[in-house]
């Protein structure tokens, strides 16, 4: 099986997105499966780099993206570079081809990642790429780049969903998949709401200490 990345963080090969992909990389190749790495920030920057991912994307079987969230939404390079390959392979261009997508952020909630895997599953839908299924990960920043076994226990549950969605790939496993969403995980060891609660004391600890009087104005007055 032919398979390649694409990570979608402005950090490229220092990114997070990175370390999941090459993570997953390294379990595919425990099955005799190797995978081809790109980033979308070199080729949002140097434009005729997407030339070579586009001749190695038509030979592949499955495309792998792995992205961040950027102010609640895939980065925009990454979706210049999405834009790019629909616009010049057309909306066949990657018929039968698969599509797995690995969303994750520093938020713990599964609703920040929904709308990202949303996008993905729609840009495989106008490829007429087979969907295999989204995997989301909340509370991803403490990793910032670093090998996902370098973070101990931290990453236990991430590390587990990639394992079994490794060996699934090489078998199979992943065809006539209706689900957005195959697995979410956080690294935060606490439920989303509590999270909430600490995350709301600290905002309001350091608007106190900014002089913020009103932390629910709006701008503009809307
Ligand atoms: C500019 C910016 C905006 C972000 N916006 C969000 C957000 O809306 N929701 C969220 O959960 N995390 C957000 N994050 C956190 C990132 O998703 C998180 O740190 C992620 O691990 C970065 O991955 P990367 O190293 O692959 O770029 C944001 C980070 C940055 C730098």
């Amino acid at each position: 099986m032919k398979i390649v990345s694409l990570a979608g963080s402005n950090r490229g090969e220092k990114g997070t997105s990175a370390s999941l992909v090459n993570y997953l990389a390294q379990r595919l190749l425990k099955h005799g499966v190797s995978v081809a790495s790109h980033y979308s920030i070199h080729m949002y920057r140097q434009p005729h780099r997407i030339d070579a991912f586009l001749n190695e994307l038509k030979e592949s079987e499955l495309l792998i993206i792995s992205a961040p969230i950027y102010v609640d939404l895939l980065p925009s390079p990454l979706i210049h570079v999405l834009e790019e390959i629909r616009d010049r392979m057309g909306p066949k261009g990657l018929e039968g081809r698969k599509l797995l997508a690995i969303i994750h952020s520093g938020y713990p909630e599964p609703q920040q990642r929904r709308p990202s895997l949303g996008m993905c599953r729609c840009f495989g839908r106008e490829m007429s790429m087979e969907w295999w299924g989204g995997l989301s990960f909340g509370g991803t920043s403490p990793i910032s780049g670093q090998p996902l076994e370098a973070m101990g226990g931290m990453t236990k549950g991430i590390r587990s969903v990639l394992d079994q969605t490794a060996e699934k790939a090489v078998k199979g496993g992943l065809t006539g998949v209706e689900a957005l969403v195959l697995q979410d995980r956080s690294t935060i060891p606490v439920p989303p709401w509590m999270v909430r609660l600490m995350m709301n004391a600290m905002i309001r600890k350091d608007a106190r200490k900014g002089g913020v009087k009103d932390l629910r104005a709006r701008p503009f007055g809307v």
